[in-house]
């Protein structure tokens, strides 16, 4: 008997919707929700897709029948060749062993132990900048979080055996992201054997990465006492202290896969958090005199801690708003329906895949008043207990929902105070500013900014200093 689909844009010929798709895909998703309801169906190609557009049918499918689904093949394909079965490419019971240990090493205690690297490493970066100088934003804070990601998951400048190990990593992890869109915008990726340009740069920058972790790990085990690893404060050793309920670490292959994904996941997201609320603040004085008075008032000249957060409000509405406008993960991982699964009066059929996206929810004036419009004034303590769980979610959500949510918003308002109080960021460029959507969503060819010291600037106090 013929599946009584959802209503949907036309999918015909070989390839399906697959070319209006990848146009514009943010745009393409939005409008086809407006367009045909919370449940829409369309072809990619030869995949059965559904793309799900409403709050609780989202809640179906990564709580309530979260079970029926598991990580798309197409997505455990391309980001498992560098993430191999880690947090963000397992399934099932591995899946939740591996969330289980990992879970301690971002318990809100121990996350807040990094506030300092974030703000030392942001006093890092400004120091390289000249009064008026044009920078490329993107590549600013990309370099600034993952300095930050190394220091904090394996204390990487501890590492001078290894050179800097944060630039060998986050090149070959550069390499891997390159590699990977490619392979998204083909659709497939290729077996490692088979000799092209991209598989050979991917082999290359997977040896180079596991090298160094290798050389990070079993330097870790060598100054085991009685085989217990010491704590040096960092997410690797609370990865190699977890133990499961029968008593087992995780292995060394296993240790790699999480530090990649750790890497991978936590860097370029939160950077792009950050390009875009630059951007968005160039654009808006208005926004940006408020931020500075907050941070006046508040800070009177000292450098921002940890403790200041709670009192920073407006800085967070900030970074809340503009990971609405432009979320980092703009589309969660494809789920594949493992059975069939009844969605929103329909039957999904078994081997589907379901899209969730972001920022399509957060797109819909049904839930956000002017949705294109840059306005952290709506994210009052009050809006967001009226919204609907997930029509807000640039985290994600269910068992799935991002384990390093907190870290990235620490990190990003500590890094937004910072160089709030010592620099405005103005736009130096005068060619449009495009999203590219790739893996995440990014500036497509960087953001140029004038960064221009403020009067009231403060200079890093010597203790914030690095050595
Ligand atoms: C603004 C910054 C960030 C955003 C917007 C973001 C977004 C997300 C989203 C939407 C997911 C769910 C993906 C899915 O369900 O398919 C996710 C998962 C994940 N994120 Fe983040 N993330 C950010 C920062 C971080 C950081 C800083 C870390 C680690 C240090 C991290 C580590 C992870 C991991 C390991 C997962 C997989 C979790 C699991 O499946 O159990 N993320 N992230």
């Amino acid at each position: 008997m013929a599946v009584k689909r959802p209503s949907g844009p036309k999918s015909s010929g070989i390839m399906g919707s697959a070319s209006q798709f990848s146009e514009d895909e943010p745009a393409f998703l939005l409008e086809s929700i407006k367009k045909y309801g919370d449940l829409v169906y369309f072809r990619l190609a030869h995949l059965h897709t559904y793309l799900v557009g409403h709050p609780d049918l989202i809640r179906e499918v990564l709580v309530t029948q979260s079970d029926k689904f598991e990580k798309a093949p197409l997505d455990k394909q391309i980001l498992g060749k560098f993430l191999g079965n880690g947090l963000l490419t397992s399934d099932g019971d591995f899946h939740r062993r591996q969330r289980r240990l990992a879970q301690p090493a971002f318990h809100s205690k121990r996350i807040h132990n990094y506030a300092k690297v974030m703000l030392d490493y942001a006093n890092q970066i400004m120091a390289g900048w000249e009064n008026e100088a044009v920078v490329d934003i993107t590549e600013e804070m990309m370099h600034l979080t993952m300095l930050i990601v190394s220091k904090t998951l394996f204390d990487a400048d501890a590492i001078a055996e290894s050179g800097d190990t944060a630039v060998t990593i986050g090149s070959a992890m550069e390499d891997l992201q390159a590699v990977s869109n490619r392979d998204y915008q083909r659709g497939v990726s290729l077996p490692n054997w088979v000799p092209t340009a991209d598989n050979r740069l991917r082999n290359r920058a997977v040896a180079e990465f596991n090298k160094v972790m290798d050389q990070i790990i079993a330097g870790r085990r060598q100054t085991a006492v009685n085989g217990q690893v010491e704590d040096s404060g960092d997410l690797l050793s609370m990865l190699m202290l977890s133990v499961d309920e029968d008593g087992e670490f995780m292995d060394d292959k296993q240790l790699r896969d999480e530090v990649a994904t750790l890497f991978a996941a936590g860097h370029e997201t939160t950077s792009n958090a950050l390009s875009w609320t630059w951007f968005l603040l160039a654009q808006h004085p208005e926004t940006e005199a408020k931020l500075h008075a907050e941070l006046d008032s508040v800070l009177a000249g000292r450098q921002p801690t940890l403790a200041d957060l709670p009192n920073l409000p407006y800085s967070l509405q900030i970074i809340k708003e503009a990971i609405r406008l432009y979320p980092p993960a703009w589309i969660l991982n494809g789920r594949l329906a493992l059975a069939d699964v009844e969605l929103g009066g329909y039957t999904v059929p078994k081997g589907s895949t379901v899209f969730i996206s972001p920022y399509v929810m957060h797109h819909l004036p049904h839930y956000f008043d002017e949705p294109d419009a840059f306005k952290p004034e709506r994210f009052t303590p009050e809006f967001e207990k009226s919204l609907p769980k997930f029509a807000y979610m640039p985290f994600g959500g269910g068992a799935r929902v991002c384990i390093g949510n907190a870290f990235a918003m620490m990190e990003a308002q500590l890094i937004l105070a910072t160089i709030a109080q010592n620099y405005r960021l103005t736009l130096a460029q005068t060619e449009p500013v495009r999203y590219n959507t790739q893996i995440t969503l990014t500036p497509e060819n960087g953001i140029q900014m004038k960064v221009v010291e403020r009067e009231t600037a403060v200079s890093p106090t010597p203790e914030l200093a690095l050595a």
